[in-house]
């Protein structure tokens, strides 16, 4: 019988802009104040990607921070998973985008859209993937430049988003542990709750959609808000339970950074008391997917996650959709790179760049050169037929 896989998580990765923007700074632009904010949400700041800055260049950030704690060289990669509801485009996928800028030329990619649960979605996703055998590494990213299509006029969401990306490695292993359980759950008769009505099918881009704000975020605060203290627990329980646990077995809870009073309530559901509940939405807002995995690389660098652990993700949002898994942190074994394996990776990174540039550059000669042939060849073939009356192919030979 073959041996049992476990996807472990063996590699993590964040990144967030630079730019912090202040709730008083918000209370600038619209009709808020910082002690609203706080008293209502928990949130101190948070962070705004720059002009130059898009969902696949955090994510790519995040990625190479989550490879080297792997110590695995992206060209080991066979899968990444970049889950977002603001890609750079509506298509391509971002994840061909970080595929093609960490020189992952072995990995598929795609994007997953599950709005704030996407994360766990996509861990759930690969967690199985890996465990049946199919693959052996897969990068799992949450990203999110959710600036981008916040309504800046509207109070009500402004004042809770950021953006960021955080990614995981997860690599088969035969010793027990990583991804122990999850849930993924969905009740689209709240769609209209947390939603972009714009720039889809229904209603394309264009200047009406433009013009009625269709292309922001549109949000049902209270409404979500209803939904969130009610799933967040729930699935939460889910998880500990299909892993044959108790919540004393639980380290740490890190639940999708939105709302400090929805996450309180979730943990009052529980039975937690808040130091075994990780919070860093004071410094970041709501990131969406991006939410979960940096939260866990900041417990991971505070010392609040160590090997061993039994730790519980949560999240919820758009869909309406939620998620949760348990996962056991695995004890990467001891593999830092040294120096100059940095340094070499960091040259393959540089080398990747290249090398996709003079991939689009042969690719461009390539159809010029086709284009030139077959203009030659249209008037090769007018040519041979005049003389012959044959086939269009007569030029050729
Ligand atoms: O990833 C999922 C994303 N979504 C969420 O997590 C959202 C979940 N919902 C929430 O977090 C909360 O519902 C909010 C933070 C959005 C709102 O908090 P609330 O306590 O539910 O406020 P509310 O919507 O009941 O509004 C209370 C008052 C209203 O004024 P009136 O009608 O009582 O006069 C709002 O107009 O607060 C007003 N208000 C604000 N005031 C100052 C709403 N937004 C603001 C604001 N500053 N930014």
């Amino acid at each position: 019988m073959a041996a049992r896989r476990y996807a472990a998580v063996v590699g993590w990765g964040k990144y967030v802009p630079q730019r912090v923007m202040t709730n008083d700074e918000l209370a600038t632009m619209v009709d808020t104040s910082d002690e609203w904010i706080r008293q209502r949400t928990g949130i101190l700041e948070r962070r705004i990607a720059d002009l130059k800055e898009f969902t696949s260049t955090m994510a790519i950030r995040a990625a190479r921070a989550a490879l080297r704690v792997a110590a695995l060289d992206p060209d080991r990669l066979d899968l990444i998973i970049v889950c977002t509801v603001t890609g750079d485009y509506p298509f391509p996928a971002t994840a061909s985008l970080v595929q093609d800028a960490l020189g992952a030329s072995h990995a598929g990619a795609f994007d997953l859209a599950a709005g704030c649960s996407g994360f766990i979605y996509g861990l759930s996703l690969a967690s199985q993937m890996i465990a049946a055998g199919a693959y052996d590494n897969i990068l799992v990213i949450g990203a999110e430049t959710l600036s981008r299509i916040i309504d800046w006029s509207d109070r009500q969401t402004c004042v809770l988003f950021g953006d960021g990306a955080g990614a995981f490695v997860l690599q088969a292993s035969d010793q027990p542990g990583g991804v122990i359980s999850f849930t993924l759950g969905s009740d689209g008769s709240g769609a209209d709750l947390l939603i972009m009505p714009g720039g889809g099918s229904r209603h394309p881009f264009n200047e009406t959609t433009l013009a009625n704000g269709m292309t922001k975020i549109r949000m049902n605060g209270r409404e979500v808000f209803r939904f969130a203290t009610r799933i967040m627990g729930r699935a939460a329980k889910e998880v500990i339970d299909r892993a044959g646990l108790d919540i004393d077995h639980v380290e740490l809870f890190v639940p999708h950074q939105a709302n400090l009073r929805i996450i309180s309530t979730a943990a009052k559901f529980l039975g937690l008391p808040m130091d075994r509940v990780y919070v860093n939405l004071d410094r970041y807002g709501n990131t969406s997917a991006a939410s979960v995995p940096i939260a866990v690389c900041e417990a991971v660098e505070e010392g609040r996650i160590k090997p061993g652990d039994h730790i519980v993700l949560v999240a919820f949002g758009a869909g309406l959709s939620w998620a949760a898994a348990l996962i056991q942190w695995a004890v990467p074994p001891e593999r830092r790179w040294p120096w100059w394996r940095r340094l070499l990776q960091w040259l393959r990174y540089r080398y990747a760049r290249v090398k996709s540039f003079r991939q689009r550059v042969v690719r461009k000669l390539g159809s010029l050169w086709n284009r030139l042939l077959g203009r030659n060849g249209n008037m090769g073939n007018g040519a041979v037929r005049g003389q012959s009356g044959g086939g269009d192919t007569g030029w050729q030979t």
